[in-house]
């Protein structure tokens, strides 16, 4: 392939993005972890079922980063995953370490790399790899709103029993218990949600959004939901990778859209072969932007606790 990505943790989420990435032939993988033998191991035992699956990425599964080297995107899942009763939050200190060190050796051998991060407490941890990386903010992007949405659609399905293909859902701010899922441009081939359910049923629906995550982390007890953010993930670098300049819900670093300043926050952005090409701003009811600051702030206080580690 003549694009590279590498993803670093070759865990859940690591090593279902690597896989997907490879069997939609996006590029050529290369899997990072510390955790000796087993990014050798996922990689060619994913190598080995490409000739059934029918494609010809090639995957490397290593403990250093040199076959990391000028890759065109960078997605780290390196951290430690969520535990039943531990929120997003608590990951915090461990993962930002984490971070940190992935970012300073990412950025020796891949300097123009586009990083998508997916570790949380994820907005957060964008402002760990921003500040680590000294990239252009169109660089660093977080993967937090392609998945919020996807299950805000997927709620909205099971509710109307219809195609998940014919719903478009939109979710704003941070990724977490504050996020911001906005009906009035949730739709159904292209009807508001708001003219085809009532009140209590989307709020229902907007509840399980929001604690979506959580729901997951009490079924599975070891550990947090993989498949749908490693979904997420390849969705946006599928559109940075063949410049298709999807309109996608990312983590960005806001500097006054929104009101919102030196703050990484979920809003829609365009994702191209420059990372996020632009931020799209619309005009938000009074509930939805005191929703919103509510949002910004909860993100704020993780970012000024990260300072102070
Ligand atoms: N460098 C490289 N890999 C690391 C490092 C590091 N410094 N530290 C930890 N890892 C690896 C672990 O060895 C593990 O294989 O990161 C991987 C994380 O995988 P899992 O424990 O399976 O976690 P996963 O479910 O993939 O979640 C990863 O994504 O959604 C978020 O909250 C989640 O922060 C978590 C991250």
């Amino acid at each position: 392939m003549d694009k590279k990505v590498t993803v670093v943790g070759a865990g859940n989420v690591g090593a279902t993005a690597a896989q997907r990435l490879a069997e939609k032939e996006l590029c050529d993988v290369v899997l990072v972890d510390i955790v000796e033998g087993v990014p050798q191991g996922k990689a060619l035992d994913l190598t080995e079922a490409a000739p059934i699956e029918k494609h010809d990425a090639h995957l490397i599964g290593t403990n250093t980063y040199e076959d990391s080297r000028d890759s065109d995107i960078v997605i780290i899942t390196a951290g430690i995953p969520r535990k039943p009763g531990m929120s997003r939050d608590d990951l915090i200190s461990t993962n930002a370490g984490i971070m940190k060190n992935v970012v300073q050796e990412i950025i020796k051998l891949s300097p123009d790399a586009i990083l998508i991060i997916i570790s949380n407490p994820l907005d957060a941890m964008c402002h760990v790899a921003y500040k680590t990386s000294g990239f252009p903010k169109n660089r660093v992007i977080g993967m937090a709103g392609v998945l919020d949405s996807a299950r805000f659609r997927s709620f909205i399905a099971m509710e109307l029993n219809v195609s998940v293909e014919n719903i478009h859902a939109f979710v704003l701010g941070g990724h977490g218990d504050t996020m911001v899922p906005l009906p009035r441009f949730s739709t159904v081939a292209g009807i508001p949600i708001t003219e085809l359910m009532e009140p209590d049923r989307i709020d229902a629906l907007v509840t399980r959004t929001a604690n979506g995550g959580a729901e997951i982390v009490k079924l599975l007890k070891t550990g947090s939901a993989y498949y749908a953010p490693a979904s997420a993930a390849v969705e946006m670098a599928e559109s940075i990778l063949k410049d298709k300049k999807k309109i996608l819900p990312c983590a960005a670093y806001l500097q006054g859209e929104y009101g919102i300043n030196d703050l990484f926050i979920g809003v829609p952005v365009k994702l191209g072969s420059n990372g996020i090409e632009s931020v799209i701003q619309i005009d938000l009811t009074a509930d939805e932007n005191t929703a919103l600051m509510k949002s910004a702030q909860a993100v704020q206080e993780l970012k000024d606790l990260i300072n102070t580690l």
